[in-house]
């Protein structure tokens, strides 16, 4: 048995009417989702700029938004009006915010994998930063250094080896993974030697540390720092990015552990400060997540019920792991609720699955919905405004979703949804 969904868990703006109806932005979601269909990702355009503001006020300048999280033309424009560099993880992302107007300085470009033709690419754009990943990356820039670009400002993403209480694909402050340069296995201090050498074709302007994702104690950051410092400290560098990873609630147990922006801030410099690091070292943050998780929802319809006896209710819905892979891949859990009456108590235990030709296709192992739930219901997962569509695919040749910004009353869609022409613009026979 559960309450009605947590208001933590949604939109800023959302309000109920009198009969339980859901409003977000002050639109009707059951209208919004009847006149584009679903599935539908639906965000709530003054809670995305609320939270890049608020980080901005709590971490100063030094906050770029990590766009792996969303991104499309629309999100990276209001970013960009909203102050906030963007970190982007490919040329695929630098291209989409620089086709979106966000000026090529305001871009960090992350991988731990560059190939030439994104670094070519970064540097022919004049991409504000690079986070150099690892020692076959340095030497790539100092061979394109003699093709005439400035020098690009580069960051080294080193490994604290600190373990991150997250999910183990979520972790990556630790040393046995892909990214990164080892501080303990001295693989950091031979990179910085490289930037500092002779043709290293890069101008190394900091250290840049990120320990993992859904990320809850602040201690966490403080502890990274902690370790980082005696490596930073004598490099005598200007800037420090200590990545993003700050927790988003996805459940009604999450909603109480998260700390706020300003809370996150006030650890990390408190710890920068008991580190002895100087006051004039520029601190960078990366959220992601924090900034668009719960932004947004997405509307499904139900199309089946079925009600195993003494076993369980599968209750089927018009998506699944192709708008959200999360489930399958992280187990990741969410809650569920029915925009008609989001007030409604949730007293019926269902499983929530895909229409995905897939056992796994599980969206919802153990969720609770109201009683009168019914086939032709829109049902709402919230907090899925991150790593949803970004990570959105065609199995099974499902068009992705449409996503709808919603404002002050307006609704408007900011990427349409696929048509099955889209399935095929790239086949040939
Ligand atoms: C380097 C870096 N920065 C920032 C982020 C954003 O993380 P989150 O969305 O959890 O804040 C990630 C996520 O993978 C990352 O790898």
């Amino acid at each position: 048995m559960a309450g009605p969904i947590h208001p933590k868990l949604l939109p800023i703006t959302t309000t109920f009417s009198d009969e339980g109806r859901t409003f977000v932005g002050g639109r009707d979601v059951c209208e919004i989702a009847e006149e584009f269909g679903t599935p539908l990702f639906l965000y709530d355009e003054h809670h995305l700029r609320q939270r890049c503001r608020d980080a901005l006020w709590a971490f100063g300048s030094g906050v770029a938004y990590g766009s792996k999280a969303f991104l499309c033309l629309a999100m990276a424009k209001l970013v960009d009006e909203e102050g906030l560099h963007i970190d982007v993880a490919s040329a695929g992302e630098a291209y989409t915010a620089l086709r979106a107007g966000v000026p090529a300085a305001r871009l960090v470009m992350h991988g731990n994998n560059k190939s030439t033709a994104e670094l070519t690419y970064a540097l022919e754009r004049g991409i504000g930063r690079i986070v150099v990943d690892s020692v076959d990356e340095l030497e790539r820039l100092a061979r394109l250094g003699g093709f005439g670009h400035p020098k690009p400002k580069v960051l080294l993403r080193v490994t604290p080896g600190v373990k991150a209480h997250t999910h183990e694909f979520m972790a990556t402050g630790h040393e046995d993974q892909k990214f990164g340069l080892s501080i303990e296995g001295g693989a950091a201090t031979d990179a910085v030697l490289r930037c500092r050498g002779e043709g290293s074709g890069v101008e190394l302007v900091g250290i840049h540390c990120h320990i993992g994702s859904q990320i809850f104690d602040a201690e966490s950051y403080a502890k990274t720092i902690a370790i980082v410092a005696p490596f930073f400290i004598p490099l005598g560098l200007p800037e420090l990015v200590v990545g993003g990873g700050l927790g988003a609630p996805y459940v009604e147990e999450e909603v109480d552990g998260v700390p706020t922006f300003a809370e996150w801030a006030a650890a990390i410099n408190r710890a920068v400060k008991e580190a002895g690091i100087s006051g004039v070292v520029r601190l960078g943050v990366e959220p992601g997540r924090s900034i668009a998780a719960n932004a947004a929802m997405t509307v499904y319809r139900v199309g089946t019920i079925k009600t195993l006896p003494e076993i369980r209710t599968y209750v089927s819905i018009d998506g699944g792991m192709s708008d959200n892979p999360r489930p399958a891949l992280y187990g990741s859990g969410y809650e569920a609720f029915l925009p008609r009456n989001g007030t409604a108590e949730r007293s019926r235990p269902v499983r929530i699955v895909g229409k995905h030709c897939e056992t796994g296709d599980v969206l919802i192992n153990e969720a609770w919905v109201p009683d009168d739930i019914h086939v032709g219901d829109l049902l709402a997962t919230p907090a899925t405004g991150a790593y949803g569509y970004t990570m959105a695919n065609n199995y099974n040749k499902l068009p992705r979703p449409a996503v709808v910004f919603v404002h002050d009353s307006t609704a408007r869609v900011v990427v349409r949804r696929e048509t099955y022409d889209d399935l095929l613009r790239l086949d040939s026979l």
